[in-house]
């Protein structure tokens, strides 16, 4: 609670307010676009793919954003899906499906600035607060973050053809991982077992 209201006022007097993170809002989008642009210039997703996945699952998207103007340096998409069976890449959902059983992070981004400050745990640390409503999360791995996501227990999981293909989509090194929800948070290793 007291975070909470630390957190509002920081919001409320942006000059001296650290980068926080808030919903996504579709008033983000244009910049979101020019974040994800700068971030993945190989991977471009439609303005209507963020769109979609922010109107069907607010929770689920967050935006960093600091300084007196909130700009945003960063955001998250996240939601549901059904195990192993994330969307390809730059495709419409049409809805979160009702029988959902994983919880799928398909974006976390940071602008170079406001990497190294914690940023991104304190926002997959909110996104798992989400995610453990479901059995599993998962994710694409891309850029060689797999170490990364070993951290928060993200292991290989096993990839079907359907899965493969989409992987590809992503680049030769993109690798699709998954952790158990009552998996402690934070591993070192990448040797946690099979999920
Ligand atoms: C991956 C990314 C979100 C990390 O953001 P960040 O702000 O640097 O992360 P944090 O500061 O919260 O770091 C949390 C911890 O992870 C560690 N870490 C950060 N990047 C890492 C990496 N590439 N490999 C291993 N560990 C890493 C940090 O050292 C920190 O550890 P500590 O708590 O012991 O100090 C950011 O580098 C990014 O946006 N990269 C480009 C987009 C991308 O790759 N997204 C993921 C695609 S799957």
């Amino acid at each position: 609670m007291e975070q909470a209201k630390d957190a509002k006022a920081e919001a409320e007097s942006p000059t001296k307010a650290k980068a926080v993170w808030l919903e996504l809002s579709a008033n983000n989008i244009a910049s979101l676009v020019r974040v994800a642009e700068k971030m993945h210039p190989d991977l471009p997703e439609r303005d209507e793919v963020f769109a979609e996945r922010i109107k069907l699952f607010p929770e689920g998207c967050l935006a960093l954003v600091e300084g007196e103007d909130n700009e945003l340096c960063g955001y998250a998409i996240s939601h549901p899906i059904r195990r192993r069976q994330p969307p390809a890449l730059n495709s419409l959902l049409g809805e979160i499906v009702p029988a959902a059983d994983e919880y799928y992070i398909h974006d976390l981004a940071i602008l170079p600035r406001a990497q190294g400050r914690g940023l991104a745990q304190e926002c997959i640390d909110r996104l798992f607060a989400i995610a453990k409503r479901f059995p599993t999360t998962s994710l694409v791995s891309v850029y060689g973050t797999a170490p990364f996501w070993s951290r928060f227990g993200f292991v290989p999981d096993e990839v079907d053809e359907g899965l493969e293909k989409k992987l590809r989509e992503y680049g030769d090194d993109a690798t699709y991982l998954a952790r158990r929800n009552e998996e402690p948070q934070r591993l070192t290793t990448m040797d946690a077992g099979p999920v």
